[in-house]
């Protein structure tokens, strides 16, 4: 099947991670998966959503009431069926892109091995030690060889190896674009050393290859591509250079993607002297004796003819003895093995930990992309992953992991009858039903989560199903496509294990349910909280819903080839807006533009005005004069009462048209003053700090934060850093050229120092509250003032002096396509200045993000006693004490301090079914008169 046949709507997302080529590599791939339990169906999964040509899965047993633990695609009914063929249709169903095959037959030791030549990578789970040698080696004996994987899960020890030859090219490492950096100066030297324009951050690596252009002096650098070493993060050395005429400036050095050539070894050799991949640099003593524990039970298993017995002391002292015996075949024996993690791994080697299946495979499906595809990194070649942090600290007898016969026998042996209960029993909201929240319900369902008396799991999300999220939300089918994502996946959890207490809903966990549906309350009753969301604004207002509540929070997302992982405990970590991530996802509208209150907003809305200013306008000036000719007509058509679309925006834009460096720099400064300084005080004109919506409610309550005016400052980096790349973009479109010289720092500022500011002026306009109000054409309608205006400032151009030629006003200009990864022109730039005024610095008391300050009062406490409590308690002075967005006490506002005669409830005004509050409070800061300092959340408790 050719991959252009593919539904891209599909694939749109994987396409723009791996790129075309490696999409296309996969479609006319075929693998081998031998092992269809809980293992092998993670990595069935993985790899048929990706996509390949076809996926043969083989498998010689029948299901048993224990695989529907661990094998989510395996139901009652398939019991006493074989593994494969019971599981095939599920997995057909998954993509219609992938034939999916069935094999029944034993892969043993007698095997005949040539049906393998067909396929291009092969991977092996619940496979004997003999027998994955011998497939190893004929898979390296095939020309080209064939790619190997080998993988199991043995209770809570995960394992992978892989084998891709001697000779394995890796086209594309990272899978990123190339980076590109301009040259400041390049020493005469041994080596000679290259520092960056401005002293940017080039972040190459050491044995990059980058090539050079443009330098001049040290002319005979351009073309050739060195392999450098990094210095600093400013510079790098490229060796030999003291022969070379002098560097006399210009260049640019752009990183080259060199494939990479991999050497593996075969299994047997890798065996003896494994190459170990440390992935938790808290236990890294744990690889080591995971192999030689892996090693030593492949071995037991063979010399018994079974597992040793779950929880057998006796079984595992004999482990032991055996572990100790072949530490000493290996190339470099164990110096110190990890005794408690070896018994472990041997108390529980019968077991089964759905997680680590889970983990396990999504690694070994991408191992496997990489293999077909030579795009990324392949794993060299082991990697062990451990769970011995699930086993009890203090294991309750060892009859609590024996076997029951029921479903969740693998799971039983690792962690034990009492915590199987204690899940079961537990309340679990998750917010989120998309790619990762379908993985965890899958989890949840198989582990027997929420199966009990008080079990219940709620999930939430708003949202329908997508065709495109069909590749990776494997719960969803397309008889699914525009169903709610929340009951679709809680049906389809269901049939994974229909003991599950489950309920759905569709609500948005944000402000306008906290009192009605996601309340205190609700929050109270949970045991932990998951996000499985796709933006940052939501995990925000999440975890501190879970702060203020001190719920734990398991916190996770992915974006391109990168994800994370956070747990949130409360008095134990940090919480998740303890840190900032990217950026993503569309905002309303009217939040971007006037109320920015997230980092994430000031980046929307410095792209959008990126586009606007650099991208739409040009575009528009361009169309106007192709489509109405010159100015002259233009005028004509204009009196006439002709309306021409755009002729305001492009008679402004072709008024204040820059010619010179100069003006772009001036407009730049403008601008500055216009975004950061006018809009601001316009805002706090239009909306003084008092301001009531129509219902009452104050207009600048939480999220929308009241806008701070910024000062320009010359010295300040980041004000400097948008004028620098607002003017080269004015510049670029304008088609006016530069300099180097042009943009430092010291030549802008002389520029600036006669630029004239203009005066701030509050205008009346109308600014946009309603949140679903969408991005429109602002000037359609022209008023007969303004056609007026447009026609004098044509006219104008017209017969100004000629010094500037109407042609050069109306001469084309270049719009600018947004591109994020290229760094060597200013587009980043301009967004990372534009969006970082808006943040705000905070200084704050000593106290943990998990402390909350409790005040009880009564019906005649007074704001004078409230305040009292904070001078006796921790000899603090409040300055202000703020509810929501309502000012409750601030000395300097007119009667505040009057108010400090007056009860708690009179100021609060609480419903008859209000306990507490929540309060902000600021305190003066004994070192620094100008800047409060703000303290812990405060809740006061009104005991009526
Ligand atoms: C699987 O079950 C079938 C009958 O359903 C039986 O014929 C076959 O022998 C079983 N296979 C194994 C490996 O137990
Ligand atoms: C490059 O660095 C050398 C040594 O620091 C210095 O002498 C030279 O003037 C610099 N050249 C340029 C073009 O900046
Ligand atoms: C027209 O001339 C005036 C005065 O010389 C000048 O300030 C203005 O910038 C000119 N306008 C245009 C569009 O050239
Ligand atoms: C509050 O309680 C008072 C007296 O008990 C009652 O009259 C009033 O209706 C209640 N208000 C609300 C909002 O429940």
């Amino acid at each position: 099947m050719a991959s252009e046949e593919i539904d891209d709507s599909l694939y749109s997302r994987q396409r723009y991670v791996l790129g075309d080529s490696a999409m296309k590599r996969m479609a006319q791939s075929s693998v081998l998966l031998c092992g269809v339990g809980g293992l092998g169906i993670e990595i069935a999964k993985n790899i048929v959503l990706a996509g390949v040509k076809s996926l043969t899965i083989q498998d010689d047993k029948n299901a048993s009431i224990e695989d529907l633990g661990t094998q989510f695609f395996l139901h009652e009914a398939d019991i006493n069926k074989n593994r494969a063929e019971a599981s095939s249709h599920h997995l057909s169903e998954l993509n219609p892109y992938v034939s999916i095959k069935t094999l029944t037959q034993k892969l043993d030791e007698k095997t005949d091995l040539s049906y393998l030549k067909q396929y291009q990578c092969i991977i092996l789970t619940e496979s004997p030690l003999n027998v994955q040698l011998k497939v190893n080696r004929y898979c390296r004996s095939q020309k080209p060889q064939i790619q190997f994987i080998s993988s199991d899960v043995f209770g809570i020890l995960g394992q992978v190896f892989c084998d891709f030859g001697d000779e394995f090219e890796v086209m594309d490492h990272n899978g990123e674009e190339p980076k590109e950096v301009f040259v400041a100066n390049i020493t005469q030297g041994s080596p000679g050393i290259v520092s960056t324009l401005d002293n940017k951050v080039h972040g190459f690596e050491n044995d990059d290859t980058v090539v050079f252009k443009e330098v001049k002096g040290m002319d005979c650098l351009n073309g050739h591509q060195f392999k450098i070493k990094v210095e600093s993060p400013c510079t790098f050395s490229i060796g030999e250079t003291s022969l070379l005429d002098e560097y006399k400036g210009g260049g640019i050095a752009s990183q080259v993607k060199i494939s990479k050539h991999f050497k593996f070894e075969s299994l047997e050799e890798q065996l003896k002297n494994p190459a170990l991949l440390h992935p938790d640099l808290c236990k890294l003593d744990a690889p080591a004796t995971c192999h030689l524990t892996y090693y030593t039970l492949q071995t037991f298993i063979q010399k018994e003819n079974r597992y040793p017995n779950v929880w057998s002391v006796e079984d595992s002292e004999k482990f032991e003895n055996l572990a100790q015996e072949l530490n000493q075949q290996l190339t470099s024996p164990v110096d110190c093995i990890n005794r408690q993690l070896l018994r472990s791994i041997c108390f529980t080697s019968q077991g089964c930990l759905p997680p680590l299946c889970a983990t396990l495979g999504g690694f070994v499906a991408q191992e496997a992309l990489k293999a077909l595809t030579g795009k990324f990194t392949p794993l060299n070649q082991w990697l062990y992953l451990d769970a011995i942090e699930v086993i009890p600290q203090d294991p309750p007898s060892p009859q609590s992991f024996h076997k029951k016969g029921d479903r969740y026998d693998l799971f039983r042996i690792c962690v034990g009858e009492e915590k199987v209960k204690e899940l079961a029993n537990t309340k679990l909201f998750m917010v989120g039903c998309g790619a990762i929240g379908c993985e965890m319900l899958k989890n949840y369902a198989l582990m027997g989560i929420s199966c009990g008396e008080q079990g219940k799991i709620t999930i939430t999300d708003n949202d329908l199903i997508e065709k495109s999220n069909l590749n990776r939300q494997f719960l969803f089918r397309p008889r699914h496509i525009r169903m709610p994502k929340s009951t679709t996946a809680a049906k389809a959890v269901l049939e994974i294990n229909p003991g599950l207490k489950i309920a759905a809903q569709q609500h948005k966990v944000c402000p306008q349910t906290e009192d009605s549906i996601y309340n205190d309350a609700f929050f109270e009753s949970q045991d932990v909280i998951v996000n499985a969301l796709d933006n940052v604004e939501a995990r925000r207002y999440m975890d501190a819903r879970c702060v203020t509540n001190k719920k734990p929070l398991l916190e996770s997302g992915t974006m391109g080839t990168k994800g994370h992982v956070q747990v949130i405990v409360p008095h134990v970590t940090e919480s998740y807006g303890s840190q900032r991530d990217p950026p993503d996802e569309d905002f309303p509208y009217c939040t971007v533009k006037s109320f920015p209150a997230t980092i994430e907003h000031c980046i929307q809305w410095a792209r959008d005005k990126f586009e606007q200013v650099f991208v739409q306008k040009p575009q528009m000036f361009n169309k106007f004069w192709a489509t109405n000719g010159d100015i002259e007509k233009v005028i004509k058509k204009l009196s006439n009462d002709e309306a021409l679309e755009g002729s305001v925006k492009v008679s402004k834009s072709a008024y204040t048209k820059p010619t010179t460096w100069l003006q772009c720099v001036e407009q730049a400064r403008i601008k500055f003053e216009k975004y950061f300084n006018h809009k601001a005080k316009q805002l706090l004109h239009s909306f003084p700090l008092d301001t009531l919506l129509s219902d009452g409610s104050p207009f600048w309550q939480s999220p929308k934060r009241p806008p701070t005016p910024i000062i320009f400052d010359a010295d300040n980096p980041l004000h400097m850093l948008y004028i620098q790349s607002a003017a080269r973009l004015l510049a670029d479109v304008n088609g006016i050229s530069w300099t180097p010289t042009d943009v430092d720092v010291t030549s802008i500022k002389n520029l600036l120092a006669n630029v004239k500011v203009p005066q701030f002026i509050p205008s009346s306009k109308r600014i946009e509250t309603d949140e679903s109000a969408s991005k429109g054409q602002e000037d359609s309608v022209i008023s007969g003032n303004e056609e007026q205006e447009t026609i004098q400032r044509f006219s104008k151009i017209l017969h100004n002096n000629s010094n500037i030629q109407v042609s050069v006003i109306t001469a084309d200009q270049k719009p600018i396509e947004f591109e994020k990864d290229d760094d060597k022109n200013s587009h980043i730039d301009y967004i990372a200045a534009a969006a970082n005024p808006c943040c705000f610095d905070r200084d704050t008391l000593t106290y943990t993000m998990w402390d909350k300050w409790e005040v009880y009062g009564n019906k005649d406490f007074t704001l004078q006693n409230f305040l009292d409590h904070f001078k006796a308690k921790y000899s603090l002075e409040p300055s202000m004490v703020v509810h929501g967005a309502k000012m409750i006490f601030a000395p300097i506002m007119p009667g505040h301090m009057k108010r400090k005669s007056h009860t708690m409830v009179k100021l609060l005004k609480p419903n008859n079914h209000t306990k507490y509050m929540d309060l902000i409070l600021a305190f003066t800061n004994e070192n620094d008169e100008d800047d409060d300092l703000e303290g812990p959340p405060v809740r006061y408790y009104f005991n009526l």
